[in-house]
């Protein structure tokens, strides 16, 4: 029997953008200590879920004219297939628009209600009156009340620094449809957050936080706890509140409780006893590594959730920094907003688990990717060290011993300490040190190097008589590499099985009672890491730097944009507007909103999507004139290249008309 059980979550990707290296931090740092854990011989398991609800998430599909759900589908595919060639290993990865999440949601909700910790009370909020829809701060934008800087957000100035009640913004007007907000009533329900001020008073002391966390939420109990609003209004993408028909819960609400039905998920499938690790009297372990940014929800709102749900609360909550590039925030102009998929296009993902293991420690200080520190890092200790203890005593066991081990070594002494560290290296492991951990293995391949250095195997191997000695230096060798694979495996899970197939071994647990290899056949070795190309660095920065043109921010997108007052007559003349003829008009499929028109424009034939499937059919559509922008930069979308737009007015659904020249008009005019 194992002797711990232990459930692990890493906080919930929003489903509505690209994994990026600051994601990665955490979902290397919690993979590393679970696949220590696994590797102990202790039960493990390791959940995580898309987070699919919120207004982004509706807004994005919208403007793609596909569902949420397809949107959530294919973005939940590209965010494991970029954790999985990471190895990231996910024992399930589910959705929190799923049934478990919206059975547990209810009965949480339902559990907190009932027992007097939910109100409800009218709110007067922002309303869009052309999108009939609230609008949160974020989607509310106007002039800074304290400098006046143009264009700034409902919540503060990115300006000065300000921080406002979206209500003082002037010329405030809707991120979405760019209309003037009004004030609108709504009855919102709260979580009341005070019923539990006891509890959390004592839960947040009682060593279940970083001490710099539990200081920081002292801070936040001092100044007293407010009701938390669980609410928001139709439209929303996210589950109705069971008892209040119209509202959903604030995507806030069911994201936590998505650990739970991840794991639901996985008991269901795989036969386990949810109860076992939920219950009130659960004796099995949980932990959520998160970033320091949404500590609040995980070490306030959540333990208490949960106890008024009564359900066991966490074990710890692992709180970690944020990444930095090359000393500054990542940036998408400096090229240093790195997207999984990028970095995996062009460098192995080991890398940069090394990297990051080598930098992490159990604090939560911000870790730096340097990429000058990253390349030496890597080619001097993984390269240099590591793998070159392998290439250096591989090639005599190949050629002069047809790939067998001696029957002995004589220097065990060295074996053994490289065995003994495991209990230093597991505790570092154990307490999310694994700088230290990745300090101490790297010195023990200093050992192993210097013994190599010592005995001269290149030397020896020249001399008559001293085959032997070749052989058990050799041997030795090899073993000291053995240890150092199984210590790095949780951080270098591709190196250490590769290292397993040349050592021609099963897979390696923990080595605390780890025997020299000896007289054992090993297969041929074949480099195990190479060095790292300054180009491939080079080329990530410059293919990210293109991101950016080529994807436009989600609330920036065109559609989302407030109409200016005026432009220059510069702006206008830059435009290429011409007179073009549908050719041919065709359903998207998997598309609600889109045609996707072939146009004639003159000089050429064009493919363009239009969201204008709600007011014309294809067939209104193909032979006629109309007028498009033919000089708009080509917009990647989900279905293919938008090569232009269409010009059209209306204010949506069945009223959208498309710009008709009369008759005479040809393809291919110039608008003057
Ligand atoms: O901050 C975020 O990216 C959230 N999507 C994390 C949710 S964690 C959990 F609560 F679901
Ligand atoms: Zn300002």
């Amino acid at each position: 029997m194992p002797d711990r059980k232990i459930l692990v979550t890493s906080a919930l990707p929003y489903a509505n953008g690209p994994i990026h290296l600051g994601h990665l931090v955490e979902y290397i740092q919690t993979d590393i200590w679970v696949r220590f854990q696994k590797q102990r011989g202790n039960l493990c398991y390791y959940v995580c879920a898309d987070d699919t609800h919120g207004t982004p998430i509706m807004l994005r599909a919208d403007r793609e004219g596909i569902t949420p759900e397809q949107l959530i589908a294919q973005v939940g595919e590209e965010h494991l297939a970029d954790f999985t060639e990471f190895s990231v290993a996910f024992d399930n990865y589910h959705s929190t628009h799923s049934e478990e999440n919206k059975a547990l949601s209810s009965l949480i909700y339902e559990r907190l209600r009932d027992a007097g910790h939910i109100s409800s009370r009218t709110i007067t909020q922002a309303y869009d009156p052309v999108k009939n829809m609230f609008l949160s701060d974020r989607f509310i934008k106007g002039e800074c009340p304290k400098c006046g800087a143009a264009d700034q957000y409902g919540d503060g100035c990115e300006v000065c620094g300000t921080t406002y009640a979206p209500t003082e913004l002037k010329n405030a007007v809707s991120a979405i449809s760019g209309a003037k907000p009004v004030d609108k009533d709504s009855v919102h329900y709260f979580f009341d957050l005070a019923n539990f001020s006891d509890m959390l008073q004592e839960w947040t002391n009682a060593g279940h936080l970083q001490p710099e966390v539990s200081n920081k939420l002292a801070e936040w109990l001092g100044g007293g706890l407010q009701q938390w609003d669980i609410s928001r209004d139709a439209p929303y993408f996210g589950f109705e509140i069971p008892d209040a028909p119209g509202k959903y819960f604030y995507v806030w609400l069911d994201a936590p409780i998505g650990y739970m039905a991840s794991f639901k998920n996985l008991c269901d499938k795989q036969g386990l006893d949810f109860n076992d690790f939920w219950s009130k009297n659960s004796d099995a372990e949980l932990y959520h590594f998160i970033g320091k940014d949404i500590i609040y929800f995980h070490a306030l709102f959540w333990p208490a959730m949960l106890s008024g749900a009564h359900f066991r609360t966490p074990s710890a909550i692992f709180a970690h920094g944020f990444l930095t590039v090359n000393g500054e925030k990542m940036s998408k102009s400096r090229g240093t907003f790195i997207k999984a998929r990028t970095y995996l296009d062009h460098l192995n993902p080991e890398y940069l688990r090394y990297y990051f293991a080598a930098k992490l420690s159990a604090g939560v200080d911000d870790i730096d990717l340097n990429f000058d520190d990253f390349s030496q890092r890597v080619n001097s200790d993984l390269v240099g060290k590591v793998v070159n203890i392998a290439s250096r005593c591989s090639g005599f066991i190949a050629k002069r011993f047809n790939n067998k081990l001696a029957e002995q070594c004589s220097e065990q002494a060295l074996f053994h300490e490289f065995v003994s560290a495991n209990e230093q290296i597991a505790e570092f492991y154990e307490a999310r040190e694994f700088g230290k951990a990745m300090r101490e293995i790297m010195a023990l391949a200093d050992k192993a190097n210097q013994y190599i250095d010592e005995k001269k195997p290149w030397v020896i191997a020249k001399e008559e008589g001293k085959d032997t000695e070749l052989h058990e230096v050799c041997t030795m060798g090899l073993n000291l590499f053995r240890i150092l694979a199984v210590y790095l495996k949780p951080v270098l899970p591709v190196l250490a099985n590769n290292a397993e197939s040349f050592l021609n071994i099963d897979a390696q647990v923990w080595p605390a009672d780890a025997k020299p290899l000896l007289n054992h056949t090993i297969n041929d070795f074949k480099p195990l890491m190479t060095r790292v190309d300054p180009d491939k660095i080079t080329a990530i920065i410059e293919a990210s730097k293109e991101n950016l043109e080529k994807t436009p921010e989600p609330v920036k997108a065109k559609t989302c944009e407030p109409i200016a007052d005026t432009i220059e007559f510069d702006d206008f003349a830059k435009l290429d507007l011409r007179i073009a003829k549908i050719l041919k008009a065709e359903h998207v499929e998997g598309a609600e909103k889109l045609l996707q028109l072939t146009v004639d424009i003159g000089d050429e034939t064009r493919n363009i999507f239009a969201g204008i499937k709600s007011a014309y059919s294809p067939e209104d559509l193909e032979g006629r004139l109309t007028l498009v922008i033919a000089n708009l930069a080509p917009r990647k979308m989900r279905f293919g290249v938008s090569e232009g737009m269409v010009l059209a007015a209306g204010p949506g659904g069945k009223d959208i008309w498309i710009l008709s020249p009369d008759e005479g008009a040809q393809p291919g005019m110039r608008v003057k």
